[in-house]
């Protein structure tokens, strides 16, 4: 499993920090028995987050009714877009609301008021485009303002989003639109990747020929500059947004369970699944742990470095810290571009309170060295996050120590794009840190380590994690119960000795503290970098290449990316291996993106098979993690390991 490569050289993983005075003094979150208040006043507690919100119709159960459905906060109208910005006009209209920094080293900044201007004309312009209520609206664009422009204005006219990360492929993003039955888009002409453009409306236009061009309308923002002509139904937005200046659209009231938006994920199936996020519960989980977890005030400056096209970037750069009225930063970037300093720089420069980001690049950040963040003044830094994968204790302390200079908390947040919001993690104004273990459950929210039986594991045993009540921000098929667990939640440990439960597809262990630490996907699903793919996903595009046999993914160790993809393929007799591993990479490229390519690719003459047939997953790990390769006596072709494992030290050499 992830993470116990990097967790057995771990450094002194027993140690406590607990969090400086200096933070507890001023944090949102101190009362130490929070966890037991919530505890005894469940479900009834998460009126706190609730409260956080401004309603339009007060809600009148917590959670209501008869359950399932769990429609939390039930009976309440809100609108997420009035949350997030029109309610902040009052009293910092003039703050900064969202601050960019381009990848050309362009920086622009929204103050609230130019953020609800903006909103309401896009949102004008959307509606006249066709765009009605329930209408979904995909967006495929990099981290460019215009992206949370449109969000903030498909919530506006209650109108759910579906974000596709800009570097998914054209095959990707049509396979997206068609299952969220999606005809409209809003897209840019390209974007710079390491100085280099990428056409993204190419990726576009081939995804509306994809789909037959059954696309209503395409909004295309003019990030390259290079006023590339549109065709029918093509409209840029500037234009738009120009002819729709001053334009006003009230913030169409929702209900609380009805859907905000929807996010495609990887789940074990070769298909993406789409998770549906509602409006009341979604953004009171999003706020409550903006303010519980990352501390954030409205003066704060908080940096989330997770691509909008990804839930963290949905949670925690857009509805999380602009609902509790912050400033949020977005960078289009790279880390090491145009020098490695560059994360430092941007925090020196906006004065950032709070940093959010994978454990992938504090690795990265280690490796270059610290003479990058000594160059600058970090000291607006208040509280480190991470999220997205186990960090390492040796990488949290070296955040801790190098990066927060010893006095900020780190908190290691486990979550999901299924919990919506943060779900395990440490309070950074009450609990003791551990380094590489994430913490007790968030208040309110039921995790427990089980074993496959379904009972508690002992501290220290490895098991799976369970969430065993619901939660605000659960997705909206749980909400509905709509046998959803069924279809998409292999729940390996035995879980019908619980009134409800959900499978996380985590492994984990559990402490005498009741600190949990995670171990990684138990499933197909891999998370490189903090990104998820399916394994089964990226093996269907492979088998497609003309010249492979068969193909078996896996995740193996990395040093820098925690995870890293490892494809094993069989070729056909007459194929030539360079040429396939070129192949091999752009297939990939072209079916999901070029994120999910494999990070290593072995070559076979066979995989290896059981003796019905199946192939043998558990020890293509095991070759790709150097590990004992255990019984092998179930193979029916047992002579295939040992060429594995020389393929493998060839391509080391
Ligand atoms: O394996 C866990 C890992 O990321 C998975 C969820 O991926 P995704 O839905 O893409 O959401 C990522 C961002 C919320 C989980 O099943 N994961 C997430 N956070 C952590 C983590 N693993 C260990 N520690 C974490 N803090």
């Amino acid at each position: 499993m992830a993470g116990d490569d990097q967790r057995q050289g771990g450094v002194d993983s027993g140690d406590r920090v607990e969090p400086p005075p200096s933070f507890v003094e001023q944090a949102n979150v101190t009362d130490a028995d929070v966890r037991a208040r919530f505890e005894g006043d469940w479900p009834d507690c998460w009126a706190a987050a609730a409260d956080l919100l401004d309603w339009e119709t007060d809600y009148d159960a917590v959670l209501g009714g008869e359950r399932p459905p769990f429609r939390w906060f039930d009976g309440g109208r809100l609108n997420a877009c009035h949350n997030c910005v029109d309610r902040h006009l009052g009293d910092r209209k003039n703050q900064v609301a969202l601050t960019w920094e381009g990848r050309l080293g362009e920086s622009r900044t929204y103050s609230y008021l130019d953020l609800h201007r903006e909103v309401n004309e896009f949102a004008a312009a959307l509606r006249d485009l066709g765009v009605a209520e329930d209408d979904v609206v995909t967006l495929y664009m990099p981290v460019v303002p215009e992206l949370v422009v449109a969000m903030l204005a498909c919530a506006r006219i209650g109108a759910p989003h579906s974000v596709v990360f800009a570097g998914f492929s054209a095959d990707a993003l049509a396979t997206r639109m068609a299952a969220a039955d999606s005809t409209y888009l809003v897209t840019c002409d390209g974007y710079y990747r390491r100085g280099a453009p990428v056409h993204q409306k190419n990726k576009a236009d081939n995804a509306a020929i994809a789909l037959d061009d059954d696309v209503e309308a395409t909004v295309v923002v003019d990030r390259l500059g290079d006023d590339a002509p549109l065709g029918d139904d093509e409209y840029d937005y500037e234009d738009l947004v120009t002819e729709y200046r001053g334009a006003t659209v009230d913030p169409v009231p929702r209900a609380s369970t009805d859907q905000l938006f929807l996010i495609h994920t990887s789940g074990t199936t070769g298909e993406p699944t789409g998770v549906r996020h509602t409006t009341g519960g979604y953004l009171a989980h999003a706020a409550w742990t903006s303010r519980a977890v990352l501390d954030l005030e409205p003066e704060d400056t908080h940096w989330c470095s997770a691509d909008i096209g990804w839930i963290t970037g949905h949670t925690y750069t857009v509805y999380g810290p602009l609902a509790v009225g912050a400033t949020t930063m977005l960078y289009e970037g790279t880390p090491d571009h145009p020098e490695k300093d560059r994360v430092w720089e941007l925090i020196e420069r906006n004065a950032v309170d709070v940093f959010y980001t994978a454990p992938t690049a504090v690795r990265a950040f280690m490796k270059w060295g610290e003479q990058y963040p000594e160059a600058h003044d970090l000291s607006s830094l208040r509280l480190l996050g991470t999220v997205g994968e186990p960090i390492n204790p040796r990488a949290w302390k070296w955040y801790h120590e190098h990066i927060g200079g010893g006095d900020c908390p780190v908190v290691d947040t486990w979550w999901q794009t299924e919990t919506g919001g943060m779900m395990v993690t440490t309070l950074p104004g009450v609990d003791t840190m551990k380094p590489g273990s994430a913490g007790p459950p968030l208040p309110g929210v039921d995790a427990r380590v089980v074993d496959a039986a379904g009972d508690p594991v002992d501290p220290g045993e490895t098991g799976f994690l369970v969430l065993t009540r619901p939660w605000p921000g659960m997705p909206l098929s749980m909400v509905e119960d709509d046998g959803w667990f069924a279809d998409h939640d292999p729940a390996r440990p035995d879980l019908s000795g619980f009134e409800w439960a959900y499978g996380t597809e985590d492994g984990a262990t559990v402490d005498e503290d009741g600190y949990v630490t995670l171990l990684g996907r138990v499933d197909d699903v891999v998370n490189v970098s903090g990104r998820r793919f399916a394994t089964m996903e990226i093996e269907a595009a492979i088998a497609d290449v003309e010249g492979v046999a068969e193909a078996a993914v896996v995740s193996g160790p990395h040093d820098l990316k925690g995870r890293a993809i490892y494809a094993y393929v069989s070729a056909a007799e007459d194929a030539a291996e360079a040429d396939l591993r070129e192949d091999v990479a752009d297939a990939v490229a072209d079916a999901i993106g070029p994120v999910a390519e494999p990070d290593v690719v072995v070559f076979t003459p066979e995989l290896p098979k059981t003796r019905s047939g199946k192939i043998m997953r558990r020890l293509l790990e095991a070759v790709a993690s150097g590990e004992d390769l255990g019984d092998t006596s179930a193979l029916r072709n047992p002579e295939v390991v040992g060429e594995l494992e020389s393929a493998l030290a060839d391509r080391d050499r």
